[in-house]
């Protein structure tokens, strides 16, 4: 038996974690199913960067706690590096072997800054900027590097190298925060790049979000300032001693070879003024200019809690056809990147041009979709042979134009780059039907061209804002398939500072100014309700109250704030409302004209959001609140059903007599009443079997209808839309080509033309929340308790189905349900990790809860069928 704990983590965090905010981070690993943990004993070495020891120990607990564990140790001191080691003791005695150690570096502290923010002079508002190039050289005394680590943050966006070489692979630094809040520092260890004797550090700078152009109708430029800078402190230690480099005055700034960087146009490099060896020591930069030393509050740097955003894979082309002046390229997949180009030498002068659209229309690139996002990518050839990626930009496509190119490109000439936050997978469904696989797949490319260091609601056109409501609707599902509590954590934390700042939730995250509509004060249900349902979604999923405790105040501030909106009456019947944004029926000018009364979701969100806090409240142990918040969402429900008579099940006004209704009604538990419940689940199944089984839903009941159904006894239903064909649906925009999740169920129309609403996207996350329910209904896999302590094993089979795999790396380790039917049995083989247990319900068989290991169960499948018109549990 290996009693060896293994995937030794601190905090949420993979690999050696740099630049940690945390003194004291958390510790979490997982042991093999066959293993008791009876005690666990985490041994530490905690060095200075000069690899003084400043602290080592081990501590031992009987105790079979492994998620999340307290630090164990004094507090990390700024720059100190921990390694830590783990072993188990089984319940037979046996203490297994130490883990791998994991690693993590604290962050400097803000008194430990000696760099100063600099770049070139504050430019005119809104002018012609060149993207400028930074750098200085200097020297380290000594004959051997033992340790250098560059901290390296940016208003806008930085590429930093040293002696000619990337210091890492990680892009568009620092990401995206409200800088005048919070300013990430990241961390890279260039011990291999610097060298004893003369060195020199470059860096590239771009607009970036700072002051790039960005936002509706032309976007707004300047948005956080209208400088750029960096910010840059290199310390290496050598047996000489301990030398830092920190901007300052001293360093030089001149225009370099990019004309103009941009997150919505694109790029254009000029290889003809590329400064040759910019980044080398001895670099002639007597005609560059001196740099400005730009104003930074220190206060306002931090840790990221989540990964850099990083190129994860290379898609090659699966065709190549001639296209007018250029070549059409075809990556066969829909996704957010760019492109990295290997150019022959072709005359000096020559530009080659690379346009980006999601789809094609009458056989060529169909940009309108992108409104005031241009993403086209522009090199100039110095005359000689060039391998080029931009680096300040990121486009959504699937299709590229490129001209300027003699010849049709070889697949390794023009790959493109698929980059997103990159976060570990956890999560993985595949079943018998190839098209809801193919469904499946459509989710995750989704997730990963919107988790672009914060959660997106698209990656192509004029906005790739932090859209609320889309991530509120799509966070259980996030948070099955990867590992997400990192990046969603950061994410919150601006959603509380913009709250602060603004007064509300404001409907994107980071706030910027809105164009013709979107002001900061609109709260909108659905959309605020993120402040109280992602930081529920993050908890269900990891087991981490911290989170709940640092959202509190913010969960709690929407509530009270609705709660004052709605009045004593309950119903939250006044104001701009979003609804059911695009459901169906709604035209293409007018995405909120929804079936269903947006003040029906609106009261709706109401209930589930004072249950949600109460919900927070109970876990942190505030028993007034969780009872104060409890008789909240009482009287919200009352009010709902009292308003609204969605139990009238059809008699009822036709604005709530709707599956959105229903969906809300039975999801939320706003209807407690067990026969009211009953005939409005009934009611909700006949209205999908009237539809033809064809979707009637947007963003609100997208994400419950199927729940609905499966929660009060109609599986037929909830398969029958999940596996229709029958546009709306989700598998019609397989058939008319979907490689990612729509915006609208019709962006691509059934003749094959775009959508003509100025609103149309190919890659939107929201209306994949159905994953969710394919991962813990289908398959049958999902916390019974926050965290994964307890599972629950409940598969439904239907539909089509002949078998479905879910499996999930949990806190615990990985667990799984496999099921497999013919005609004679249902056969459920699952594994549960060490340390967990399961609530195992399977149709059929009698109810039961197991300890870790594998196992399998038999159901005759009369017996099974019989079973089935049983209902399944409701979303967490
Ligand atoms: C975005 C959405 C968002 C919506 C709200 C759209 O433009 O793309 O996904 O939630 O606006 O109005």
């Amino acid at each position: 038996m290996d009693t060896t704990a293994s995937d030794l983590r601190i905090e949420h965090r993979d690999g050696v974690a740099l630049g940690i905010g945390e003194e004291r981070p958390r510790l979490s690993w997982t042991v093999a199913p066959g293993t008791v943990q009876a005690a666990y004993e985490i041994a530490w070495l905690v060095t200075s960067p000069d690899g003084t020891v400043l602290d080592q120990g081990s501590v031992a607990a009987e105790d079979d706690a492994r998620v999340l564990v307290p630090w164990p140790a004094a507090p990390l001191p700024a720059r100190a590096r921990a390694e830590v080691r783990v072993r188990v003791r089984d319940a037979d005695g046996a203490w297994g072997a130490w883990s791998p150690e994991a690693v993590a570096e604290r962050a400097l502290g803000a008194a430990d800054w000696r760099a100063r923010l600099v770049g070139p002079a504050t430019e005119a508002e809104g002018g012609d900027r060149r993207p400028p190039l930074l750098r200085t050289d200097f020297t380290v005394p000594g004959t051997e590097v033992r340790a250098a680590r560059l901290h390296l943050t940016a208003h806008g966006l930085v590429r930093a190298e040293v002696n000619g070489r990337r210091t890492t692979e990680d892009t568009l630094l620092p990401g995206w925060t409200p800088y005048q809040d919070r300013l990430r520092v990241h961390v890279h260890d260039v011990t291999a790049l610097v060298r004893p004797g003369a060195n020199a550090i470059g860096l590239a700078l771009a607009d970036g979000w700072f002051r790039g152009r960005f936002g509706f109708e032309g976007g707004t430029s300047d948005i956080y300032g209208t400088h750029v800078g960096a910010l840059v402190q290199l310390e290496v230690v050598t047996d000489a001693g301990t030398t830092v480099v920190a901007s300052d005055g001293s360093w030089r700034t001149a225009p370099g070879p990019l004309d103009h960087a941009s997150l919505y146009d694109g790029e254009r490099y000029d290889a003809r003024r590329e400064p040759a060896g910019w980044s080398e020591p001895g670099f002639d930069d007597a005609s560059w200019d001196a740099v400005t030393v730009h104003e930074l509050d220190t206060a306002t740097l931090c840790a990221p809690d989540g990964p850099p955003v990083r190129c994860t894979e290379e898609l090659h082309p699966v065709n190549v056809t001639a296209d007018g002046d250029g070549w059409l390229v075809d990556y066969g997949q829909n996704h957010a990147g760019r492109p990295r180009l290997t150019l022959p030498a072709l005359p000096a002068g020559t530009v080659v041009t690379v346009r980006h659209a999601e789809v094609l229309q009458d056989g060529t690139l169909c940009t309108r979709p992108l409104r005031e996002a241009p993403s086209v990518d522009e090199v100039v050839s110095a005359g000689e042979p060039l391998v080029w990626e931009p680096d300040f930009t990121i486009h959504g496509y699937r299709y590229a134009h490129i001209s300027g190119i003699p010849a049709a490109p070889t697949p390794g000439a023009v790959v493109s780059r698929v980059l997103h936050t990159d976060m570990r997978r956890i999560g993985w469904f595949e079943c018998s039907d190839p098209e809801l696989n193919r469904l499946h797949e459509n989710v995750r490319w989704s997730l990963k061209s919107n988790f672009v260091d914060i959660p997106t609601d698209c990656p192509q056109r004029d906005e790739r804002l932090g859209w609320t409501g889309d991530i509120q609707a799509f966070a259980p599902t996030a948070a099955f398939l990867y590992d997400v509590q990192g990046m969603l954590v950061d994410w919150l934390r601006t959603l509380t500072s913009e709250q602060e700042r603004l007064g509300h939730v404001p409907v994107y995250v980071p706030w910027i100014p809105g164009g013709a509509f979107w002001r900061p004060w609109q709260d909108i249900a659905g959309w605020g309700d993120a402040a109280t349902l992602v930081p529920l979604a993050l908890h269900q999923a990891s087991g981490d109250a911290g989170i709940l405790a640092r959202q509190y105040s913010s969960a709690k501030g929407w509530v009270d704030h609705v709660e004052g909106l709605a009045g004593e009456g309950r119903v939250w019947d006044e104001g701009l409302q979003l609804g059911d944004w695009l459901d169906p029926t709604a035209p293409p000018e007018n995405p909120m004209e929804a079936v269903t009364d947006p003040h029906l979701v609106a009261t709706a969100y109401f209930a589930r959001s004072a249950a949600a806090v109460s919900e927070m409240a109970t876990v942190l142990g505030r028993a007034e609140d969780a009872a104060r918040y409890a008789a909240l969402a009482a009287e919200v429900r009352t009010a709902f059903v009292a308003r609204y008579r969605v139990d009238a099940a059809g008699e009822q006004d036709p604005s709530a007599d709707t599956q959105t209704a229903y969906a809300l009604a039975i999801a939320f538990d706003l209807v407690t009443d067990e026969d009211a419940r009953r005939r409005i689940g009934d009611r909700l199944a006949q209205l999908v079997r009237e539809s033809g089984y064809t979707v009637a839903t947007g963003f609100a009941g997208t994400p419950l209808v199927t729940w609905a159904l499966s929660a009060t006894g109609h599986l037929d239903e909830a398969y029958g839309l999940l596996q229709s064909h029958e546009a709306p649906s989700w598998l019609s925009t397989i058939d008319r080509g979907a490689t990612t999740i729509w915006e609208r169920w019709d962006s691509m129309l059934a003749s094959g033309d775009v959508n003509p609403g100025d609103m149309t996207s190919f890659n939107h996350y929201a209306l994949g929340s159905v994953a969710d329910w394919m991962h813990r209904v289908v398959g049958g896999l999902a916390p019974a308790e926050p965290g994964y302590r307890r599972l629950r094993v409940a598969p439904r089979p239907g539909g089509t189905l002949t078998r479905a795999t879910v499996r999930h790396l949990t806190p615990y380790g990985p667990a799984k349900v496999a099921w497999t039917l013919d005609d004679a049995a249902l056969t459920v083989a699952f594994e549960v990790p060490a340390g967990t247990s399961a609530d195992v319900d399977i149709p059929g068989a009698a109810p039961a809860v197991v300890g870790p290991g594998r196992h399998e169960v038999v159901v005759d499948r009369d017996d099974m069928d019989r079973a089935l018109a049983a209902t399944a549990p409701l979303p967490a």
